[in-house]
């Protein structure tokens, strides 16, 4: 039974006072409860070190949304894997779309960065995902296919094992449209089996699929509920406490 993990992206949103108010009421608001879904939240990099403390002896587990790839040096506004570690990131998001498109990453620096993490004992939530263009030339299954080729080119099983796959297809993301369970669904499998092809059964099997792209509280359950959805990557509705644990009961 793979493990079901709601992450939270925040984004460039939340400054520091705020990012410390809303730790505070996602403690609240799972104060007492024992979820089996892993929580995992990314503040800006501006709130890491605080939130790695507010977080400590919680189950609430610390994300970065970005990184580079050399450990050190002359790169201006830059933070390296071992700075995420510690403030006590244990994870970070790689190879997100808008990185992809605002930033110009392509899939070789994607696959720097996650080298980078796995050094460092920090595990990627590796983004992938086609644009409406993509979609709509019937081009999905082909940009999955080299997104994971070349973003994951050169790594073992056993290091693929340590990461975590979000599937967002570019036309979901904060624009209140979301794939629907079977369009996500279908995407899901093809990464598995694509996992299964190219790995194993037993890394197929298991490696942990989240869906990102519009998740609400309203469409959380049935996106879930699908075989091959392992949680969510969660963006705007992660912002209020209420809508994200909202989205976390729907993962129990
Ligand atoms: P969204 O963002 O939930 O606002 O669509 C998801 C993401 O970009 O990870």
């Amino acid at each position: 039974m793979r493990k079901k993990i709601v992450a939270g992206n925040w984004k460039m949103n939340k400054d520091l006072p705020s990012s410390i108010s809303l730790i505070s009421d996602i403690k609240n608001e799972i104060a007492g409860k024992n979820y089996n879904t892993k929580i995992i939240i990314c503040p800006p990099a501006t709130s890491l070190e605080t939130a790695g403390v507010l977080l400590k002896g919680t189950n609430i587990s610390l994300g970065a949304q970005n990184m580079y790839f050399e450990e050190s040096g002359a790169y201006t506004g830059e933070i390296s894997a071992k700075m995420l570690k510690s403030v006590g990131c244990q994870y970070v998001i790689l190879g997100h779309s808008e990185r992809r498109t605002i930033f110009n990453e392509t899939d070789e620096i994607i696959n720097l960065k996650i080298k980078a993490a796995l050094k460092n004992n920090l595990k990627p939530i590796f983004c992938i995902g086609e644009t409406l263009e993509e979609r709509e030339n019937e081009k999905t299954f082909q940009v999955i296919e080299r997104q994971i080729t070349y973003g994951l080119k050169g790594f073992t099983e056993l290091e693929i094992e340590t990461l975590v796959i979000a599937y967002e297809p570019v036309w979901a993301i904060g624009t209140g449209r979301n794939a629907t369970p079977s369009q996500a669904q279908e995407v899901h499998k093809f990464i598995r089996n694509l996992l299964q092809i190219k790995y194993s059964s037993n890394l197929s099997d298991n490696l942990i699929i989240q869906y990102g792209g519009s998740v609400k509280p309203e469409n959380a359950r049935e996106l879930m509920a699908q075989n091959d959805i392992d949680g969510a990557l969660v963006g705007g509705a992660c912002l209020q406490s209420d809508s994200f644990i909202k989205i976390v009961e729907a993962a129990e």
